[in-house]
């Protein structure tokens, strides 16, 4: 995990360092007040496992316990009542494949207003479902294009041709505003439970919820240090920060999904870049690890990105000894059909998961040895690839092996070598092995 460090000297809560936009306190208190009879307050909760684990005093905002559950529906709520009646009334259009459709189809349905969501044509079809479900009768579905990109384009001219509104997921001072009204609340539970923040954990993918939220934080308590976490297959706001402007990443890994934007907002680069003390990169396998580890020891459902906050403790092990520390869990919209990957993507970031090709003698108890020999007590046999070769002494075997301690890998590569295996060891051959796994 590696961390960027911003040395930039921020400006106030209310100040602006050029003629950038930048949140102002008080439009995020009307935010906040606007938003209060539709979103949930939701709870502000003490975790004894990470507090204890990492000696802290660690409590998660449950964004997940959000109507649509993300706080998406905060800046696309925000944004929507910020629009004059007649611009509502002449539509509103978002793109996005998650949870900002979602929360944009929730606010038509509930202001009773015409929406278009564009999501893009291979988008999984339960998440098609629940902006169905969210935005009724009043919005309609477009499947665009490939990826979030096309569909983004077409809905731009879909929105100039109908003169309708767009709600941008990210890039927008009503949307900043609106995921800033979750920073109101965490400051009230904190002063109730009287424990002042030393540090406030944000996940980062487009930038607007950090954004809001480090300008509220910034203003209201300044002593805290916020920090944000991105992706590290897709660490737009960590290298734009870096090269000191707005950088396009030219391939991303969309794994975690709700942070993965190949290049964050023009506004939100320039107000993270202010107000992050730091911004830290997770690798997917830990996010992984640390969802499985919400889920099986405090039954937190999170999906990926909202496990950010999360996963990058380990990181911060020494920093936060003896500190108050909020982590946002931001959603919690985690597809089902998805845990298997999340659970390989886990193991293999934890080194209990390994991947070989052997090339077996074809003849008969060939495998049979590889087990009685090779194998440790327990070591698991969880994929296994072979067809006959004709005319070949030998025949290659893709086999995955799991272990229940990383430590036995040594002793299974020592145990293969003293039996003359032959093998290629796959696991840190990236471009042959996503083919595979
Ligand atoms: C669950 C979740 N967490 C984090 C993010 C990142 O948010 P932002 O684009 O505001 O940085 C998103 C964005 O959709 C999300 O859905």
């Amino acid at each position: 995990m590696t961390a960027t460090l911003f040395t930039q000297t921020p400006t106030t809560g209310h100040g602006t360092a050029d003629s950038f936009y930048y949140p102002q306190l008080e439009d995020i208190v009307a935010a906040a007040r606007r938003l209060e009879s539709v979103v949930n307050y939701t709870p502000l909760l003490h975790n004894q496992n990470l507090s204890d684990r990492y000696g802290a005093n660690i409590f998660l905002k449950r964004e997940d316990q959000q109507v649509v559950r993300s706080y998406k529906i905060r800046g696309a709520y925000n944004r929507i009542l910020s629009l004059s009646a007649e611009q509502q009334q002449q539509g509103i259009v978002c793109a996005s494949a998650g949870n900002h459709a979602q929360g944009v189809a929730y606010a038509c349905a509930l202001l009773g207003l015409k929406g278009t969501v564009f999501m893009p044509v291979p988008t999984p079809s339960q998440k098609v479902q629940q902006v169905r479900k969210y935005g009724k009768e009043y919005v309609d579905i477009r499947l665009a294009g490939d990826t979030f990109d096309d569909a983004y384009h077409e809905a731009r001219a879909f929105c100039e041709a109908q003169q309708a509104s767009f709600v941008h997921p990210f890039d927008d001072p009503e949307v900043i505003e609106g995921q800033a009204s979750v920073g109101v609340e965490i400051l009230q539970q904190l002063e109730l439970a009287g424990h002042p923040a030393d540090m406030m954990i944000m996940p980062v993918g487009g930038g607007g919820l950090a954004s809001g939220l480090s300008a509220y934080f910034k203003a209201q308590s300044p002593e805290t240090q916020l920090i944000g976490v991105e992706p590290e297959g897709a660490a737009s706001m960590s290298t734009s920060v870096a090269a000191g402007t707005n950088q396009t990443l030219d391939t991303i890994d969309t794994f975690v999904d709700g942070a993965a934007v190949q290049r964050v907002g023009e506004n939100t680069f320039r107000i993270c870049q202010q107000n992050l003390q730091q911004v830290f990169t997770v690798p997917e396998g830990k996010v992984c690890a640390t969802l499985l580890q919400l889920y099986n020891q405090d039954a937190i459902v999170v999906e990926p990105a909202g496990a950010l906050s999360v996963a990058v403790l380990d990181s911060l092990r020494d920093e936060i000894r003896g500190k108050t520390v909020v982590c946002l869990i931001s959603g919690g919209n985690n597809d089902i059909h998805r845990t298997e990957e999340i659970r390989e993507r886990a193991l293999l970031h934890e080194g209990l998961k390994h991947y070989f090709i052997v090339n077996f003698p074809q003849r008969a108890g060939a495998l049979q040895e590889f087990l009685a020999q090779v194998l440790g007590p327990d070591d698991d046999i969880t994929h296994f690839e072979y067809s006959k070769k004709n005319n070949s002494s030998k025949g290659p075997a893709l086999i995955g092996i799991e272990l229940s301690h990383k430590e036995n890998f040594q002793s299974l590569l020592q145990r293969m070598n003293a039996q003359r295996i032959r093998y290629e060891y796959l696991n840190d051959k990236p471009d042959l092995f996503r083919f595979l796994v």
